[in-house]
C-alpha cells in the first residue's frame, strides 16, 4: 500500500514528516529516496522535530550519520551519497543500526540505493518527488525483502 500526498512548500514537508514522526515506533528505518534538492534532508529536520529533538539538525554528508540523543526516542540520520557498498557500511561499523534486534531507535536513510542489502527486511520508504520549484510528491510506502 502506499500513501502520497503532496506539499506546496518547505514548511509543509516539514509540517508532514513532523506529524508522522509522532506515529512511529522503535525500532524503525527509513529510507529517504528522491534526486538532489528533493527535500530529504529537509524532511529529517521536519520528523526530529516530532520527535521533540530540539538540536539543530544538519546535513551529515561528511560524517555519514548524525545522532541525536535527546528526543523522545533516538534518532541516526545517515547520509550514504560518499558510500558505494553494503560492505563499506559495514566497515564502518553501522551493522548495528540495520538490525532491528539491535537497534534502539529510529534510522533515516538518504541514498540507501547506494549500500544495497543493508536494510533490514522491513523498513518505511518515503520517496519524495519534486514537481516543480516548491511542489514535492511525498509517498510513503512499506518495503523489504523475504528470503
Ligand atoms: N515542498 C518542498 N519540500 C521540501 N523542500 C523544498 C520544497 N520546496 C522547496 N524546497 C527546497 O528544496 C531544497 C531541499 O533541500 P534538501 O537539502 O532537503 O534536499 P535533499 O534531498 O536532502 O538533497 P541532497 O540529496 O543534496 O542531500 C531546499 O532548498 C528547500 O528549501
Ligand atoms: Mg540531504
Amino acid at each position: 500500500m502506499q500513501i502520497e500526498v503532496e506539499s506546496l512548500s518547505e514548511d509543509m514537508t516539514m509540517n508532514i514528516a513532523e506529524k508522522y514522526a509522532k506515529s512511529i515506533t522503535s525500532p524503525t528505518v527509513i529510507s529517504l529516496v528522491g534526486d538532489l534538492g528533493a527535500g530529504k534532508t529537509t524532511f529529517a529536520k521536519g520528523f526530529a522535530r516530532g520527535l521533540s529533538i530540539k538540536d539543530l539538525v544538519t546535513s551529515p554528508t561528511f560524517t555519514i550519520m548524525n545522532d541525536y540523543k535527546s528526543g523522545r526516542m533516538n534518532l541516526y540520520h545517515f547520509d550514504m551519497y560518499r558510500l558505494t557498498s553494503k560492505e563499506e557500511a559495514l566497515e564502518l561499523g553501522f551493522g548495528e543500526y540495520f538490525d532491528l534486534r539491535t537497534l534502539d531507535g529510529v534510522c533515516l536513510v538518504e541514498w540507501a540505493e547506494n549500500v544495497k542489502g543493508l536494510l533490514p527486511a522491513l523498513f518505511v520508504e518515503v520517496t519524495l518527488t519534486k514537481i516543480d520549484e516548491n511542489k514535492r510528491k511525498i509517498a510513503f510506502e512499506v518495503k523489504g525483502w523475504v528470503k
